[in-house]
């Protein structure tokens, strides 16, 4: 039997009695998207999964896409065989923890910066199930954001001034704000700008959200400059703490986080010790332009 607490005034839903890499019956399939849809990020405790196990619990939720990371680092070698889980970790190919200056360490910090996964994407990612395998001793939380939530506490006028606005989204506006790393052109081609809705409404709970990230770089059809600032905006109201859950990582936690309706960032911790977390994330069914504003 499926149960879920509630571990924020707003959502993050903490759940119990089910082995995640174990088949899912239908009950408990849809004990978990309607928890998903309900509380926009999950948490199950004391999971074990290897990447195996964990692409073939994601494949219950959607196609699972193609982590990026290897589009952006095409020269080193890469520790994890699988293109379809992410290597969070800060463990270079050969499993030792990166020196500071590792080109693939300064890129993570990309995501200390609030974002959602893959809106730089056309059709950008669904839910991000991240697993952990060892975690630090302290440090290297998660914090996420409800922009449901965010959304709904907007003024009307404000509601009204973002109807129908789209933002263009490209990694490269997040990295270039962490960025001392140079990306080829070879590179910077494989990922080009993509639009997104700004407003749009999320297709399981039917609530309207904000969709912003720090991967959004400007409004189209507005000045650069106020586009960036209404954004910067956005993004600030969207992560005060009556929005925000911190989540503190034990080794085989299993997060699962709604990228169409929540922002998340890691934090800081000591980089000398090893954090390895794997990421599986399913794809959304289309940009959010050919979907519900
Ligand atoms: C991610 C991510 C944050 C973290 O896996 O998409 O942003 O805390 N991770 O490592
Ligand atoms: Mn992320």
């Amino acid at each position: 039997m499926v149960s879920v607490k509630q571990l924020h005034p707003v959502f993050f839903g903490e759940i119990s009695g089910i082995d995640v890499s174990r088949p899912l019956s239908p009950a408990d399939h849809k004990a978990i998207v309607d928890a998903i849809d309900r509380y926009a990020v999950v948490v199950f405790h004391g999971q074990k999964l290897d990447d195996e196990s964990q692409v073939a619990f994601a494949r219950n939720f959607g196609p699972v896409e193609h982590s990026a990371l290897k589009l952006r680092h095409r020269d080193i070698k890469h520790r994890l065989a699988s293109n379809e889980v992410a290597d969070i970790s800060n463990l270079d190919g050969d499993g030792n923890v990166m020196a500071p200056e590792a080109r693939r360490r300064l890129d993570w910090l990309g995501n200390r910066l609030w974002h959602t996964d893959a809106s730089f994407r056309a059709v950008p990612g669904a839910l991000s199930m991240l697993y952990a395998h060892v975690i630090p001793d302290e440090g290297g939380d998660t914090e996420f954001a409800d922009l449901r939530a965010a959304y709904d506490a907007l003024s009307d006028s404000m509601k009204k001034q973002l109807e129908g606005l789209v933002a263009e989204h490209s990694i490269w506006r997040s990295r270039e704000q962490v960025g001392s790393i140079k990306y080829t052109d070879e590179e910077k081609a494989s990922l080009p700008p993509v639009p997104q809705r700004v407003v749009r409404t999320h297709p399981g709970s039917h609530r309207k959200t904000l969709y912003v990230a720090s991967h959004a770089s400007h409004i189209l059809g507005m000045p650069v400059g106020d586009g960036r600032l209404l954004i910067l905006d956005l993004i600030e109201h969207a992560t005060q703490p009556k929005f925000v859950h911190a989540h503190t990582w034990k080794q085989g936690d299993l997060v699962i986080w709604d990228n169409r309706c929540t922002m998340h960032r890691a934090r800081p911790f000591d980089t000398s010790q090893v954090r390895d977390l794997r990421r599986v994330t399913t794809a959304d069914v289309a940009s959010t332009l050919e979907q519900a504003a």
